[in-house]
Order: C-alpha cells, then sequence, then structure tokens
C-alpha cells in the first residue's frame, strides 16, 4: 500500500504507478494535458484497482467510441481487482461505472460520500462537480465546492472550484473573492480566471473583462484544449458585447476553433460562438461548413443533450436536412429521460421548423426555455438557447414574448448597448415607440460609455 500526493492510500507496491495517479490528477485539476501517461500504468499494474478506474475516466472524457470501449476495459480489470481494494477505491470504482452506463444517481451519491469520507481527495470532489454541472445541478457543486474548500483552504483548486461553484449560484461577489485569492495563490490557476469571467460576463462588465482576461491568456498555453478554448471563448464574448466582431472573428480563427477539432467541447464552443456572432447578424462566411464536417465525423452523439443542440445546429446551418433529422431522430431513440423529451427534444424540433414555421417554433421554445437548466452547462453556455427562443420570437413578430425577460437582460447588464437595442427593437415592434427610444438612448449612452472605457485601458 502506497499513498498519492493527495494522501490517499493506493493498493499497489508500484511507485511508477503513484506517479502517474498524481501526474493524471494533477493534470485533471489545472487542466493540463499530462493524462496519457494513466494508460500505459494501467497496463504495467493490472492489479491496481485506482490506476485501472483513472484510465477508465480518462476514456469516458476522450467522449468517443474508442475512450468508451477503453472505459470499458479498464472497468473490467478494476472490477477483478477490487479483492484487494480500499474502501476509496471501491467508491470511486462504483462511481465511475455508474458513469460509464449513465446512471448519474448512483455516480454522483458515490462523489458525495467520497467528500463526506475522504474531504482531501479533490480529483474525486471535482469530478462530482463536473458530473452535477453535466446535470445542471447548481446546489450539488457548491456542496462539493464547499467540502474541498473545508478539507484544503489555501489549495488554489479547491477555492476555484468553490469560486465557479458560487457563480453558478448566483452568489456573485463571493465567487470573485475566491476566484481572486485562487488566482493569488496561483497566478496560473485558470479554472479561477474562468471563474471570474462567469462573474464579469454575468454583470455585464465587458472593458473589465477583456483586461482581466487578456491579463491572462498567456497560462492557458499550457491547458488542455477544451480549457484553453474555453477561456479564449469567454474572452470572445466579451469582445462581442463591445462590438469588436472583427476581433471575435479572428479569436475564432486563432484560438477557439482548430485546438482538437475532434474534441466534444472544441466544436460546442467553435458552434457557440458562431451562432452568437450570427444572432446578431454577423457574417461568418464558409466557418461552419468545417465545424459541421467535424461534428458529422463523430462517432459519439446524444450523450449529453447540451452538446446534442450544438451539433444539431451545425447540421441545420449546413443545410444537412436529411442528417439532422437523422439526429433528432437518434435522440429520441436513446433518451427518454425528462431533460430529453421536455427539453432538449422540443427544442430540437422547434430549431429545425424554425424557417417553415417560426410561429410554431417560438411557442414551442417558450414553453421550455424556463426548464433548460437541466440540459447542464453554464449559465452563460446556456444563454444561447435565450438568445435563439428571443431572436425566434422577434421573427416571428411575437414581441410579447420576451419583452420583460430582454427588459431584465437590460437592467441586469446595463453596460452591454446591444441588450438595449434588442430591447428597443423588442419595443417597436409591440408598438411602444416612446418605450423604444428611452432604449435607445440608453444603447447609445452605453455604447459611449464602453468606447471609452475601452479607450482608456489601450
Ligand atoms: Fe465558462
Amino acid at each position: 500500500m502506497l499513498t498519492d500526493r493527495w494522501g490517499n492510500e493506493v493498493a499497489t507496491d508500484r511507485p511508477a504507478t503513484i506517479a502517474a495517479l498524481d501526474r493524471f490528477t494533477n493534470s485533471f485539476l489545472s487542466y493540463g494535458t499530462d493524462f496519457a501517461v494513466i494508460f500505459a500504468a494501467a497496463d504495467d499494474d493490472p492489479a491496481c484497482p485506482a490506476v485501472q478506474t483513472h484510465a477508465a475516466i480518462l476514456g469516458l472524457f476522450m467522449e468517443n467510441a474508442e475512450g468508451r470501449d477503453l472505459a470499458r476495459r479498464y472497468l473490467d480489470r478494476a472490477r477483478q481487482a477490487l479483492g484487494g481494494a480500499t474502501k476509496r477505491e471501491i467508491l470511486l470504482f462504483e462511481a465511475t461505472d455508474a458513469w460509464r452506463r449513465g446512471d448519474m444517481i448512483t455516480a454522483t451519491a458515490r462523489h458525495e460520500k467520497l467528500a463526506a469520507e475522504y474531504p482531501g481527495d479533490i480529483f474525486s470532489i471535482k469530478l462530482g462537480q463536473t458530473h452535477y454541472f453535466n446535470l445542471g445541478n447548481d446546489e450539488g457543486m457548491l456542496r462539493l465546492g464547499k467540502a474541498a474548500l473545508a478539507a484544503r483552504p489555501d489549495c488554489a483548486h479547491a477555492l476555484g472550484m468553490m469560486a465557479f461553484a458560487l457563480e453558478q449560484n448566483h452568489r456573485l461577489s463571493e465567487a470573485e473573492a475566491h476566484a481572486r485569492q485562487a488566482v493569488a495563490l496561483n497566478p496560473g490557476e485558470a479554472w479561477a480566471h474562468h471563474a471570474v469571467a462567469h462573474v464579469l460576463e454575468t454583470r455585464g462588465q465587458v472593458g473589465e473583462g477583456i483586461a482581466w482576461m487578456q491579463e491572462n491568456t498567456g497560462y492557458w498555453e499550457r491547458c488542455n484544449s477544451f480549457m484553453y478554448t474555453h477561456n479564449w471563448w469567454h474572452l470572445g464574448l466579451f469582445l462581442l458585447d463591445a462590438g469588436q466582431a472583427d476581433a471575435v472573428l479572428k479569436l475564432f480563427d486563432t484560438r477557439i476553433w482548430g485546438v482538437d477539432k475532434s474534441y466534444s467541447q472544441d466544436q460546442a464552443g467553435a458552434v457557440s460562438l458562431l451562432w452568437r456572432l450570427e444572432l446578431r447578424g454577423i457574417d461568418t462566411g464558409r466557418r461552419w461548413q468545417d465545424v459541421a464536417e467535424h461534428i458529422g465525423k463523430r462517432d459519439l452523439v446524444h450523450d449529453l443533450p447540451f452538446l446534442d443542440l450544438h451539433y444539431l445546429k451545425a447540421l441545420l446551418r449546413t443545410n444537412d436536412d436529411v442528417a439532422a433529422a437523422g439526429f433528432i431522430a437518434g435522440m429520441e431513440t436513446q433518451h427518454d429521460d425528462p431533460p430529453w423529451r421536455e427539453v432538449c427534444i422540443p427544442f430540437a424540433r422547434a430549431m429545425q421548423r424554425r424557417r417553415r414555421d417560426p410561429a410554431g417554433a417560438a411557442d414551442t421554445m417558450n414553453a421550455v426555455i424556463g426548464d433548460f437548466q437541466a440540459i447542464g452547462g453554464s449559465h452563460a453556455q446556456r444563454d444561447l438557447f435565450v438568445q435563439e427562443w428571443i431572436d425566434c420570437a422577434l421573427a416571428a413578430n411575437r414581441p410579447d414574448m420576451v419583452i420583460a425577460t430582454l427588459r431584465e437582460r437590460a437592467e441586469t447588464r446595463p453596460a452591454v448597448p446591444w441588450g438595449w437595442r434588442l430591447l428597443a427593437r423588442a419595443q417597436r415592434l409591440d408598438g411602444q415607440d416612446r418605450a423604444a427610444r428611452a432604449s435607445e438612448e440608453k444603447a447609445a449612452r452605453a455604447a459611449d460609455a464602453l468606447k471609452e472605457s475601452l479607450t482608456e485601458k489601450t
């Protein structure tokens, strides 16, 4: 029995296995790139259940058929080695096996138990938070974040985990304080850079967001493709709100699309940015084609509803109606649980029929948009679907559907000109000309203030 860097007992007598586990968990917590070492370590130490389980975790994160096969194989080996496992190793095995089977209730319950009994194991806590994130369970993320921080109050990873969980629970000031504390401890803590970006994004602090992210870009060079492209994506969102479409397109071409075109998260980020650009009337050229081609090559879809709606958009946007219809049929065949049946699939069908029946599509989107939390992802990511619903409602001449939401959005992010402009457009459509003029004036004032603040910063 040896001990890993987190103080966990590991059923092995091979120091090389411990070294591989440490490299793997460190990479996971810091969004690094040093993961693949775990496969060779698992092959070299078949009697160690922990290393088999960690190899299976990497397989599942690959988000493709090959990774799923690897996960099954390594979990089979872990199962055979469980006789010598510690209780913690058994719990992590059970959590991972449940994840592979899609039984997320068992998976998250095991991570909760691990957090209660082994709170110093922040690798397990981070993995549990990731599951809760994909399930749209903000309270669960926060509960696990608190456990991590209680066990390791001076750990930048734990502070970053807590910060993002607080942000998802709308506790913005506390989130920002925790994230900045993480960065004070470790200036390269990319997840904490990300948590601050979410706080500034939610508040509509565009100039501050651009400055914050630009200050930290150098640290992301050592990150994996998800964290690298996602943090650049957040910078892209700030630039979009600043009206700098050319800069956003340049980021898309150089930072956001192209790091790992086969990876689910990279694909979703690319779709999300192109979609948002077009919702603001910006021409994205031929960029959809390449994204859609890579999505078309995926051998694993219908894994997460949040991702599926992104994949579908790429198929629809490149006029691949046959593929889109088959894709939606695939969702229906494979899933019948509420996030899919009640939210994702109706919204997907509305996206599909929007061109020929905007009024019907707007009605459907309107009926499900309030339940979108269930499909997972962050508030900032899911806001894309709110934007689509708003756009669809306005195209269908149904401003009444979205005016209250648009007013709330503009007032929550008053420094963002686009929010006021969109509200003004809806008010005009609704015959509220005086209110529209007032909103247009607020948009103009916000644009002037933003221009001035960006000029000061450069
Ligand atoms: Fe994010």
